[in-house]
């Protein structure tokens, strides 16, 4: 695909969507269909940092997700802790250092301390970094960085900046994303970061997650080096 002229964005983000769907047209069940979207995550991870491209961020588990039957939320979890236990070597093959995000209060105890093991196991790994959000919502990230600033800055020095409110985010010292990919065909952003996809470039498909492989970010790719990214300005070659 190369003409040398390519620009890799910076940070990808995907909201993987369609694991339902993927199961009920392979006859099977919405469970199988979450097990078999952890193979697409295996799949695009290692493709991602072998392009170079420097932060991968994955929507894993929404705080709206808890809606869903006991079954199917404590099956995500266990898929979890079963991708950690089970990726954290490829990660450290790979360079990959990994961090989870997202509000832990409902986590159980047994998902968090994985979550910080494979964080420091793999906290001094220099390539890629892959950002897995876990009990994630854009309006709690909001929330929670006014609720920190109040708190640990009784007094702060007033009017905030971008720049110092984004400080209080989850995903500080992140530059925002360049690129969202959504799977399935849904047209929305589900509470995905709010704050920091201000300026993204969306890209939507209707390939179903588990499906999603090299071709289709390599598509998702060539479509994002066709988008004229203005920022409100005028292009300058005009
Ligand atoms: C995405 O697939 C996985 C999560 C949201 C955890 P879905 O489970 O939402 O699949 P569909 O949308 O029902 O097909
Ligand atoms: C978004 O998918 C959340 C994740 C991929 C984790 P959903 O399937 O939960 O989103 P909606 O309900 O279609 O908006
Ligand atoms: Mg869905």
């Amino acid at each position: 695909m190369s003409n040398g002229k390519e620009k890799l964005p910076e940070h990808v983000c995907i909201i993987m969507d369609g694991n339902g769907r993927w199961a009920l047209a392979h006859g099977l069940k919405r469970n199988d269909g979450h097990r078999q979207g952890a193979e697409a995550v295996r799949a695009v991870t290692e493709y991602a940092a072998e392009l170079g491209i420097a932060y991968l961020s994955l929507f894993a588990f929404s705080e709206e997700n808890w809606g869903r039957p006991k079954q199917e939320t404590e099956a995500l979890m266990t898929l979890i802790l079963e991708y950690i236990r089970k990726e954290t070597p490829n990660l450290m093959k790979n360079n990959i250092r990994c961090v989870f995000l997202g509000d832990r209060n409902n986590l159980s105890s047994g998902v968090v301390e994985r979550m910080d093991a494979c964080m420091e196991t793999t906290g001094n790994n220099t390539g890629m970094t892959l950002i897995i959000f876990v009990n994630y919502s854009g309006k709690w990230d909001v929330l929670q960085a006014v609720n920190r600033l109040l708190e640990t800055t009784p007094t702060p020095e007033l009017p905030l900046s971008y720049e110092s409110f984004s400080g209080y985010l989850t995903t500080v010292g992140i530059p925002d994303p360049d690129l969202m990919i959504r799977t399935s065909g849904e047209i929305r952003i589900s509470n995905f970061m709010l704050w920091q996809m201000a300026y993204t470039e969306l890209y939507f498909t209707s390939v179903l997650w588990p499906d999603f492989r090299k071709p289709d970010f390599e598509a998702a790719l060539k479509a994002y080096n066709n988008r004229k990214r203005r920022f409100g300005k005028i292009e300058e070659s005009n």
